[in-house]
């Protein structure tokens, strides 16, 4: 576990019992081991993550929880590209899964129609993109090159595909912007080669663009999206958006078919929230439910789930999605749920 920075060692610090009190309710443990890998940290020793760390992250443990990372202090963000996006990069963890679930019709801003379950999930590229960070400055050019590979374009799509068959959805939507950007050619290219193979699903595309306003408009038609690595961090926010903010929407780092991965709120550190009691814990304990169900205890996952959505309809809440609880009111909440 990295709590990291800000609201982060909050929100995981209230998860933590809550996903020690599923996983003992259905037969397991989990052994935490707690590193210091932050802002603070960053600011004390110079490290950000060391290689040892790394190694023993990659070797030796099941999976990674981590609470946030970014700090005024460190206004460059040297130390969450190391750490969060080396750890994605580094071990190759290519789907940034995010699902976008309404726990509760009064979450969302939207005037939706009575009947409207918004439930889809975005297939984030996780490991190409702008966020390689190639590129240069020379004079008074500074260009930002974006990285899409036929390897790394084909292996995201094949998981939306793969998941939404194994999940029995219907639906998969690609979201590019290959009209003003010519590379992007290869999403297109490779989107039609794969959605042949499932013949079963309905395969759409959509502009960026649009599907930013389609989101808002009519987001309960949606059931996977998957997009490059950009695309997927900002239509994250804005689906967390749709259904109450980024104190409820959790998200996965994972290698499909390998055991593990990097488990991590979609939310930042929220440093003007830091400290007061105020941060909503709801996205940590989902991000816990994820975990849990990638370490092979879907029951336990469901379980939390749904000890989140009893608590956040008797009330309990942070400022956040209406309320005036404060984050441990709410864990406890969750926790007496369970
Ligand atoms: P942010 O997600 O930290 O916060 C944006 C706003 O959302 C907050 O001001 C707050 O009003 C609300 N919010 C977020 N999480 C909440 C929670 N759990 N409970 C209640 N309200 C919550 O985004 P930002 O302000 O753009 O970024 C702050 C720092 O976090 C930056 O350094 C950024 O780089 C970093 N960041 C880190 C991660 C990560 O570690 N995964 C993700 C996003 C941003
Ligand atoms: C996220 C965050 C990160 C990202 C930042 C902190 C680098 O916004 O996890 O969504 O852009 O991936
Ligand atoms: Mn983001």
């Amino acid at each position: 576990m990295i709590a990291g920075d800000g609201i982060g060692p909050e929100v995981i610090e209230a998860a933590i019992p809550i996903i020690d009190g599923a996983s003992k309710k259905h037969g397991f443990a989990i052994l935490w081991e707690r590193l210091p890998y932050s802002a603070h940290h960053y600011l004390q020793t110079k490290e950000t993550l060391p290689d040892a760390a790394f190694h023993h992250l990659r070797d030796d443990v099941d999976a990674i929880l981590l609470g946030a990372l970014g700090d005024p202090r460190v206004p460059g963000n040297e130390h969450a590209r190391d750490i969060l996006l080396g750890l994605r990069f580094k071990l190759d963890l290519y789907v940034n899964f995010r699902p976008v679930v309404l726990l509760h019709p009064d979450l969302t801003p939207l005037r939706l129609p009575p009947v409207s379950p918004v439930d889809f999930v975005i297939f984030r590229e996780n490991t190409e993109g702008q966020y390689l960070g190639r590129g240069r400055d020379s004079g008074d050019e500074h260009i930002a090159e974006e990285v899409n590979t036929g390897k790394g374009v084909e292996r995201i799509i094949r998981a939306a595909f793969e998941w939404a068959r194994s999940h029995r959805k219907t639906r998969v939507t690609m979201s590019d912007k290959s009209n003003a950007i010519p590379t992007h050619k290869i999403w297109q290219e490779k989107f039609k080669a794969i959605a042949a193979e499932y013949p079963g699903i309905q395969s759409e595309h959509r502009y960026v663009d649009a599907l930013a306003l389609e989101l808002v408009r009519e987001p309960a038609r949606f059931q996977v999206i998957v997009t490059n690595n950009l695309y997927g961090d900002i239509l994250s926010d804005l689906g967390a958006g749709l259904v109450g903010g980024l104190g409820v929407a959790a998200s996965a780092n994972l290698h499909p078919g390998r055991r593990g991965g990097l488990f991590e709120p979609v939310h930042g550190s929220a440093p003007s929230l830091a400290g007061k009691g105020m941060a909503n814990p709801v996205a940590a304990v989902l991000t816990g439910a994820l975990m849990v169900e990638q370490l092979g205890h879907p029951d336990a996952a469901r379980d939390l789930e749904r000890a989140v959505t009893q608590a956040l309809a008797a009330g309990a809440r942070t400022p956040d999605v209406g309320g005036t609880s404060t984050t441990r009111d709410v864990a406890a909440a969750i926790a007496a749920g369970l």
